[in-house]
């Protein structure tokens, strides 16, 4: 039995649509929701809905009994980064309590130097994840996932036709955005298969393109 957090979210729900894609078959497949009143397309599916939460230890515990492969979705808190960390860690624990066998978990793409960069908190906290996760002794993949390219608007802004100015990337500064449809389509991919046990995969474009020109 597959679970998927973050299923009424946009990666999420995009994992268990390729996972479906896949023929796995719905009854195999159960989704970790905060609301399950948002869960309905989820559902008609035949998707099994487990209410639970990042913050809430013992829901996950009952969420996660009888799962043999997690895909944990990262958190989205936005009050403090470190939030996050506590989210994550919250979940491996639960996980390894009830015997789960395998998480998948989607990090972020790294850099050398990240420890400087305006987004050092961010990768800070998939950092300590991915030690934690490593640590626990469960089988561990590891999607350092690439910048989403949906969020190219949210980036540039919906005034930049006046403003002609791009404040992220900004000058040179390059990123190789992704789509999100298409991580989400690996992370099902490495659900499915075999051999992605304790690897680390590396999942973005393969140029990287500033809007400088
Ligand atoms: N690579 C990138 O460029 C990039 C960009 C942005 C974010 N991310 C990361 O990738 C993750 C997935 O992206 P996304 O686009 O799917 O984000 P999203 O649409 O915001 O979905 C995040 C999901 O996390 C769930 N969640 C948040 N806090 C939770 C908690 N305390 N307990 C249980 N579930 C919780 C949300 O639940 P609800 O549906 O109940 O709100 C939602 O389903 C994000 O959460 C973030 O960590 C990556």
């Amino acid at each position: 039995m597959i679970l998927v957090t973050g299923a009424t979210g946009q990666f999420g729900s995009k994992a268990i649509e390729h996972l479906l894609n896949k023929e796995v078959n719905p009854s195999e497949i159960s989704a970790l929701v905060r609301d399950a009143g948002k869960a309905k397309s989820l559902i008609e599916k035949g998707i099994q809905i487990k209410e639970g939460d990042y913050t809430n230890y013992n829901s996950m515990v009952k969420a996660f009994q009888g799962i043999d492969k997690l895909l944990l979705v990262s958190s989205n808190d936005r009050e403090a980064i470190e939030n996050r960390t506590v989210h994550h860690k919250n979940a491996i624990k639960a996980a390894k309590e009830v015997g789960v066998k395998h998480i998948v978990y989607t990090s972020f793409v790294r850099k050398p130097g990240f420890e400087d960069s305006a987004i050092a908190d961010f990768q800070n906290s998939h950092l300590e994840t991915e030690r934690y996760l490593k640590d626990s002794g469960i089988n561990y993949t590891i999607l350092q996932n690439g910048i989403y390219a949906e969020m190219i608007l949210a980036f540039v802004g919906d005034k930049v036709a006046d403003t002609k100015t791009i404040l992220f990337p900004a000058g040179e500064g390059k990123a190789s955005w992704v789509l999100r449809d298409e991580l989400a389509e690996a992370a099902a991919h490495v659900m499915v298969t075999e051999g992605h046990k304790n690897k680390t995969y590396t999942l973005t474009n393969t140029e990287s393109v500033d809007f400088k020109s």
